[in-house]
């Protein structure tokens, strides 16, 4: 990766490697220096690190578990100060001013907040341009498992997690009548997205391992939302 030695990646993953997804998901997407962007749930900022090097766009870093500190130390190391600010906020009351966002990029968090009716349009929409670029990328399932878990898988799948992940079909209503040319997708990249993530000596990803190895494929993907602001 140009962007970040592998090192400063895996030291700072949370999860199946968010630039992998990040790379997959702002692929054709228009994303031009000066645009401000809304990195929500950054995490440890990888994505937001991604975006302003490899667009050289503005970016707000928003995320809850992390400080702005340890964020801005990030930042700070990798050069890129100048183009991303660290705010330390929650997602369901962000100190942003409505019409204020470009676009707005999410991996790997939006559905510990969004998986709801009203988080989109009452929450975020408002604090986006019109026409503003909207790319969310979560974990899902291939089809809706809950009322049947598949008795292999129940080891693994807590029940908070399962809780957040859903099935495409799941997902669209929440999107269809607030964002124009959506497109929700499986993408293609949650093999080499996991791979790198349980190759690190990360305590959960050595604990998702057995995990991914017994869904092999069957339930478990990485779904994308993408589109404009209406
Ligand atoms: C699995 S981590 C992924 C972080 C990062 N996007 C990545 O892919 O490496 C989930 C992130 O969602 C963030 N998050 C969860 N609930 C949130 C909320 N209510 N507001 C803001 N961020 C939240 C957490 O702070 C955490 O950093």
């Amino acid at each position: 990766m140009k962007y970040m030695t592998e090192e400063f990646i895996n030291k700072n993953m949370m999860g199946p490697s968010s630039v992998i997804i990040a790379d997959e998901l702002t692929k054709n997407l228009d994303l031009k220096k000066g645009m401000k962007i809304l990195d929500l749930g950054c995490g440890m900022g990888l994505t937001s690190i991604f975006m302003a090097k490899k667009y050289n766009v503005q970016v707000f870093a928003v995320d809850l578990w992390i400080s702005a500190t340890d964020n801005f130390n990030r930042f700070k190391e990798m050069g890129v100060d100048d183009l991303v600010i660290p705010i330390h906020s929650d997602a369901l009351n962000m100190p942003f001013s409505e019409n204020y966002f470009d676009a707005v990029i999410s991996v790997d968090s939006y559905h510990y907040f969004g998986n709801n009716d009203t988080y989109f349009k009452d929450t975020l929409k408002p604090l986006l341009k019109k026409d503003a670029i909207i790319a969310l990328a979560f974990p899902g399932m291939k089809y809706e498992v809950h009322k049947n878990i598949p008795e292999e898988m129940k080891p693994y799948w807590e029940e908070e997690a399962l809780s957040m992940w859903h099935s495409i079909e799941w997902w669209k209503p929440k999107f269809s009548k607030h964002i124009k040319n959506l497109e929700i997708n499986e993408m293609k990249c949650f093999e080499k997205a996991w791979l790198k993530w349980l190759n690190t000596d990360n305590p959960y990803a050595i604990s998702d391992r057995e995990m991914i190895a017994t869904d092999n494929g069957k339930y478990m993907n990485l779904i994308s939302i993408k589109g404009f602001n209406i």
